[in-house]
């Protein structure tokens, strides 16, 4: 009888040791299959909230074959995913935008391509783009958006400004970024900070009490009285400049350097009085609009020939200025885009390396800060 008792007994001790085992087998392979992805999942920087989202979906085997992606990060996080647009997310670019995932949706229903959809989620913020995603279908977006200085804010105004002026699409983009397609002075962007890219146009305005840091007088042998101020840094570049020009035998002179605003009311105003209006808006600066209130740029002079542009030394300032730094800042023919006839005489301080790129690209230093710097 006992024996029987004991038998059954270590029956049933056998029966809850199995099911003891096959309860840990079941919690532990989900607990052990999810350890496992999302330590692997987590090494591609998924966070925990997509990771949950992509193990539910079983799509794994998908995330592990794109790799890192920070859209698909983002979809699978967002309450926008949809399914038959995965592949759409993990070509679209990632933009640190809250419906980024909503407005490329958008973009899909209304038939956008991928690039297209690329292009447009890339030239805004998260505003401006889910604006233009609400807006009807606009063909060809990539003639425009295509360049990565187009601003999707903008958009209309290429539109408008190609209709009217037909240029090529990137100076389209670039002179509507420039606001040339506004009359001078209307929206001028206030600019405060001083720096080396700094762009003062008749877009671009400095305050009646902006001054320069740093000003230095240049040595009176290289300028025409001793009265011609630039930034340190412009100063020490010009006189180099100016002794590497003389020891080859050309004499460049500092002509009008540094103007405060009050300075360069004074010459607005005697130019005025002495040529008029038109002389005025040709080739001198309202107050406020003139680079010689940033302190980093110079009028040249020669010492050898009272037309600058008729001079020897003018010569050598175009084929090498750019090396000390400096360009020449009203080219022949761009009066277009800098909004001043051609000035043989004007030129600009920004660095001995950007003034090489910006020679280089044979731009005005109007469309290549539009193009390269205005970010
Ligand atoms: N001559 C330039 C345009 C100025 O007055 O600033
Ligand atoms: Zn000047």
């Amino acid at each position: 009888m006992a024996t029987v008792k004991k038998k059954k007994l270590k029956k049933s001790a056998k029966i809850l040791l199995f099911l003891g085992i096959l309860i840990v087998v079941l919690i532990s392979v989900p607990v052990g299959y999810r350890l496992y992805h999302g330590s692997r999942l987590g090494k591609l920087h998924y966070d925990k909230a997509a990771i949950q989202t992509i193990l539910k979906k079983h799509k794994q085997s998908y995330v592990y074959e794109v790799g890192e992606n920070k859209t698909i990060n983002a979809a699978f996080q967002s309450k926008d995913y949809q399914e038959k647009n995965l592949k759409i997310y993990q070509e679209v670019p990632y933009q640190e935008q809250k419906d980024l995932i909503k407005n490329i949706n958008l973009l899909v229903a209304k038939e956008y391509t991928t690039p297209e959809i690329s292009a447009i989620v890339s030239r805004g913020n998260n505003e401006e783009v889910s604006a233009f995603a609400k807006r009807d279908k606009e063909e060809d977006v990539l003639d425009f958006l295509q360049f990565d200085y187009a601003k999707l804010a903008n958009y209309d105004r290429y539109v408008a400004y190609s209709m009217q002026e037909r240029e090529d699409d990137d100076d389209t983009v670039t002179y509507v970024n420039l606001n040339l397609d506004k009359p001078y002075y209307e929206d001028a962007q206030k600019v405060t900070e001083q720096s080396l890219t700094m762009l003062v146009n008749k877009y671009h305005q400095l305050g009646e009490d902006y001054e320069p840091k740093d000003l230095m007088k240049i040595q009176e042998k290289y300028a025409v009285d001793d009265e011609q101020f630039m930034i340190k840094e412009a100063v020490i570049a010009f006189e180099e400049m100016a002794a590497e020009a003389e020891k080859e035998g050309y004499s460049i002179l500092a002509n009008s350097a540094y103007r405060s605003y009050q300075d360069q009311q004074d010459t607005y105003d005697l130019y005025l009085n002495t040529y008029g209006q038109k002389y005025v808006d040709n080739y001198v600066a309202v107050p406020g609009y003139s680079e010689h209130q940033t302190g980093l740029a110079l009028d040249v002079a020669s010492g050898n020939s009272k037309i600058f542009a008729d001079s020897k030394e003018y010569n050598w300032m175009l084929e090498n200025s750019y090396k000390f730094g400096f360009v020449m800042r009203y080219p022949k023919s761009e009066e277009q885009v800098t909004g001043y006839k051609y000035e043989s005489w004007h030129y600009r301080y920004l660095g001995k390396e950007l003034a090489k790129k910006v020679y280089d690209s044979e731009l005005t230093y109007d469309e290549y800060y539009a193009r390269f710097l205005d970010r």
